[in-house]
């Protein structure tokens, strides 16, 4: 066959990144065994009817055509009044640009950032796709590792330490996944620092700021002189349960915004304009929504967390935010991939090894809360007795 790029190659590179025990799981359930699937961070219920029927009223409509590449006038204008009524930064439509999913923003911002062979700093335990986003710039990853013992709060020194000539970006996800952990206002202003001193972009991964349970959400955005080299990336994936519509956005400042327009005209050509207007009905409806779906998941983080509680050798960092459960087993396993493959065999549940987010959360398993009440419980109740009775063959 002819050749492939080497950029494509360095992201599909073959190790196993942790999807294994997913995919073994879906397969497993595929042939009809009782998996009970906690892997992914996808909702259990669907998006909000008025916002499904905004859709298709705006397709009788026959909002069928291309639509700006930038993002609808109207969509545009929510997310800057959402991002400065949350910053307190005057933000303009014109420092906003909508795209398909945050994940499509990280992968413009790396774009946006990086240089061949720049390097791109990345806090662990990521997100599992950060790495690759970076490479697929033609970047080199770097990560800073952070200690369960401190919750996973990461040390800006740290993160300075990591920054060299050849740095262009620092990445950061608060709240985080998987962790759950927000980050404190001393931690980002001293990230904040490293960014000014070295003229670096920080791009903040922002997409479930409204599930945040204990703390305070702060955006970079509106921390001193950050405004003007931060790139913030929002999603309605989590907060409005939209994983399937693909929307989110970028805002920075307008230069910025204008190069990701280019390079969104090359790629996208726009969003559809039916998925813009549903979109726009679920930002318009104010807190109501996201509320909703976030009480949902901290109701279920505290049933995951009373029948987690059982077990004597489980250590589990208690979220303050996000959909997600990180957990320590490794007073019973040191890798968390081996543990979470036996789990799938012995109990038939699904989670993700913690090392597929980074080598900071080895021994770890994550659990995402996305079945209801009763099953999450049973489901937790069966995975502290599993770790309990650990005794490998
Ligand atoms: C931290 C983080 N960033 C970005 C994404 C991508 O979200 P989307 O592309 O659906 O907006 C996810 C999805 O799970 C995530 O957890």
């Amino acid at each position: 066959m002819t050749a492939i790029s080497h950029r494509l190659h360095a992201i599909t590179g073959s190790e196993d990144d942790g999807w294994g025990v997913h995919y073994r799981a879906q397969a497993m359930k595929r042939a009809g065994e009782p998996v009970i699937l906690l892997s992914v961070g996808d909702h259990d219920f669907t998006t909000d009817p008025a916002i499904v029927e905004a859709c298709k009223a705006s397709l009788d409509a026959g909002q069928h055509h291309y639509s700006p590449v930038t993002g609808t006038a109207e969509l545009r204008e929510a997310v800057a009044k959402r991002i400065e009524a949350s910053t307190g930064v005057p933000t303009t439509p014109d420092q906003t640009i909508i795209c398909p999913g945050g994940q499509a923003g990280l992968f413009a911002c790396s774009m946006l950032a990086l240089e061949p062979d720049d390097r791109g700093v990345i806090v662990e335990p990521y997100y599992a796709t950060y790495a690759q986003t970076i490479k697929a710039a033609g970047g080199v990853p770097v990560c800073v590792p952070t200690a369960p013992e401190n919750g996973f709060q990461p040390d800006a020194m740290a993160i300075a330490e990591a920054v060299n000539p050849n740095t262009r970006m620092i990445l950061i996800n608060s709240p985080q996944n998987p962790s759950g952990v927000v980050y404190t206002r001393d931690t980002l202003e001293g990230i904040a620092d490293v960014c000014r001193e070295d003229d670096v972009w920080l791009v903040s991964d922002e997409v479930y700021e409204s599930q945040v349970y204990e703390g305070e959400h702060i955006s970079p955005r509106a921390l001193d002189g950050m405004a003007d080299r931060t790139l913030v990336i929002g999603s309605m994936s989590k907060s409005h349960a939209m994983t399937g519509w693909r929307v989110g956005w970028v805002v920075g400042p307008e230069p910025a915004i204008a190069a990701l327009t280019d390079l969104f005209l090359t790629m996208t050509y726009g969003m559809a304009s039916f998925i813009q207007e549903a979109a726009l009905v679920g930002l318009n409806e104010g807190a109501a929504g996201e509320t909703r779906i976030a009480a949902l998941y901290r109701r279920r983080r505290d049933v995951a967390l009373r029948a987690l509680g059982a077990s004597k050798k489980l250590r589990v960092h208690r979220p303050a935010a996000a959909m997600y459960l990180l957990i320590d087993v490794r007073a019973v396993c040191a890798d968390g991939a081996a543990f979470a493959n036996a789990l799938l065999d012995a109990e038939k549940i699904g989670v993700m090894p913690g090392e597929s987010f980074g080598a900071s959360a080895a021994g770890h398993i994550r659990i995402a809360l996305t079945v209801e009440d009763d099953a999450l419980a049973d489901a937790c109740t069966r995975l502290a007795r599993f770790a309990d009775e650990w005794n490998p063959a």
